[in-house]
């Protein structure tokens, strides 16, 4: 087969540009892992309820931290632990999650919260509640059969 002199270098051309394009991508995977942006610590998510904070799920006080309070959650299909959550109004609270199992989400409805749980990670966020009112805590990334009812609810206090 005779090749045309562009046709060569278009094939060439076309080549190496995939082959810079997957190394950089290969090279970013490498570098910054596969892990939720969020994400800044690791557990065993095999022994999540023998690790530390998750020992504890639940709002728990804390001093001489840049927050107030902090909020250990642990999820699992299908549900959050806890379930009911009760927050002072105007409360700093350092949220802490994990998931046992799968891959879940964690928004809550009408807030800028919004992280991904990953089996092994520590996802964290701190924020300020400060309205009063019922807010619901959803599972936002597809984790199975009761997705859809996998939910918490958070009530902001005066
Ligand atoms: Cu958990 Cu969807």
């Amino acid at each position: 087969m005779h090749l045309h002199r562009y046709e060569k270098w278009w094939l060439t051309f076309g080549i190496s540009a995939l082959i810079i394009f997957l190394s950089i991508v290969g090279i970013q995977a490498f570098h910054q892992g596969h892990k939720p942006p969020s994400a800044k610590a690791f557990v065993d998510p095999e022994r999540v309820n023998e690790s530390e904070p998750f020992t504890k799920p639940g709002l728990h006080k804390v001093q001489g931290k840049e927050w107030d309070y902090e909020l250990v959650i642990v999820a699992a299909a299908f549900s959050f632990t806890p379930g009911e959550i009760e927050i002072p109004k105007g409360a700093k609270v350092k949220i802490i999650a994990t998931t046992k199992d799968v891959v879940h989400g964690f928004e809550i409805a009408g807030t800028n919260v919004n992280m991904m749980l990953e089996p092994g990670y520590i996802s964290e966020y701190v924020t300020t509640f400060s309205k009063t009112g019922e807010f619901l805590i959803i599972c936002n990334e597809y984790c199975g059969t009761g997705h859809h009812m996998m939910s918490a609810r958070i009530k902001v206090v005066e």
